[in-house]
């Protein structure tokens, strides 16, 4: 037999996600995980382990649970600057909507974000995505939405780019240039849409793979949603939409006949919203931290997943409404607030991701997928909602390779 790459023996418990082993988190006891040449080769039970296997790497995980690397399937990590000041303001009683309509809020980052170099935008961003990393992330996505002009979109995801090439962390690129009306459009909406569906699309549409909108009251209407999203697909982009975040606007019924990849906030969508995302298999990204930094109810998450639609959780990482780069606050969150058990919520944050994300070689532990685990400084998955500050990565595995 030929020496792998990676062994981990006496892993307590293993979250594979495969339903081959039985639950929502084919959960096997003192398991064993071996990979090669970054992908898994095989798990099991420790005790079942191939005698003659041998590793490069061993790791005796002494009775720790491993999960999947989290997918992070909507962040807008990539930015400058910050927004404390807002963000106490918020505190004190002002509103986001107010904040924004005033030229605040996704403004003063957009204004912050074109003010910085290519370079400065890599430096700044670099420090949060190993934050990610650290936590457990091993693959996210992120937007563009803070430049709303040619240049500075593009910089953007030139920078994403930029960044998935330096750390180990998948980096998925979406160009958010319909996140606001640009602030120099904001008497003349159509001419944006304009910009957006044409010239800038085509200029950015070689560095992204999907496309999404900010679909509400405060944004884009349907129609103008409608427009955006046909030009993207035009360009061979996927389709992600922010809906129904702030107010019902129909975001979610448009995604739902659009057929989209992924609807994502949702937190004023209805049964029958609801009913239609289940039928058109769009994936529901949920953002818990929206709420709990905006202190707005609680998503409704049982629904949402009552209603059979799948769901994924994420951290929507970005300077205003959830400065927070940890999976497993936002599991905690999703499970204490919001309703999903435990496995659901750690399911969302893993094989949920990938799904929303249109990937199907991650977020799951079983031969043929990605060596990406986490190894937890806990004995379950449990702990990851339970001790949300504890239940920290012991060691996170990139492709198979210990970071
Ligand atoms: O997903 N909803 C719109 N966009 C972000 C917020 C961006 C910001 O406030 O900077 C979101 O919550
Ligand atoms: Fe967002």
């Amino acid at each position: 037999m030929t020496t792998s790459q990676l062994l981990i023996t006496h892993i307590g418990e293993l979250v594979t996600n495969d339903p081959a082993h039985g639950g929502l988190l084919g959960i096997i006891e003192d398991a064993a995980v071996v990979a090669s040449k970054g992908v898994i080769t095989w798990v099991g039970r420790t005790e079942d382990l191939p005698a003659d296997t041998d590793a490069i790497q061993s790791i005796d995980a002494g009775g720790a649970a491993v999960i999947p690397g989290y997918v992070d399937a909507h962040t807008h990590v990539v930015f400058a600057g910050d927004r404390a000041d807002e963000f106490a303001l918020r505190m004190a009683g002002a509103s986001y909507e107010e904040i924004l309509a005033s030229g605040g809020g996704i403004y003063s980052t957009v204004e912050a974000t074109r003010a910085a170099t290519l370079g400065d935008l890599v430096s700044e961003s670099v420090p949060r995505i190993d934050h990610m990393l650290v936590s457990g992330t091993t693959t996210a996505e992120v937007k563009s939405g803070y430049g709303l002009d040619i240049e500075t979109e593009a910089k953007m995801l030139e920078a994403i780019v930029a960044i998935d090439d330096i750390t180990p962390i998948d980096l998925i690129p979406t160009f958010l240039g319909a996140h606001v009306v640009g602030p120099e459009y904001r008497e003349r909406r159509s001419e944006y849409i304009d910009l957006v569906t044409g010239p800038m699309l085509d200029r950015v549409a070689p560095l992204a793979q999907f496309i999404d909108v900010f679909c509400d009251d405060a944004a884009f209407t349907l129609d103008e949603t409608r427009a955006i999203v046909a030009a993207g697909q035009a360009h061979g982009l996927g389709v992600r939409l922010h809906v129904d975040q702030l107010s019902r606007s129909g975001g979610t019924a448009l995604a739902a006949e659009l057929g989209v990849l992924s609807a994502d906030h949702l937190d004023h969508a209805t049964d029958e919203d609801l009913a239609a995302l289940a039928k058109a298999g769009t994936v529901a990204v949920l953002l818990p931290g929206v709420s709990y930094a905006m202190r707005t109810p609680p998503l409704p998450a049982r629904r949402i997943w009552d209603a059979g639609v799948t769901v994924a959780i994420a951290t929507d990482c970005n300077p205003g409404s959830s400065y927070i780069e940890t999976m497993s606050l936002i599991i905690s969150m999703a499970v204490v607030t919001a309703g999903l058990t435990t496995q659901e919520a750690v399911w969302a944050a893993t094989k949920g991701g990938a799904l929303a994300l249109g990937l199907d070689d991650r977020g799951v532990i079983a031969p043929g997928m990605l060596a990406d685990l986490v190894i937890l400084d806990a004995p379950s998955h449990v702990h990851l909602a339970y001790r949300p500050a504890g239940a920290l990565p012991l060691e996170v595995i990139k492709r198979g390779i210990l970071l």
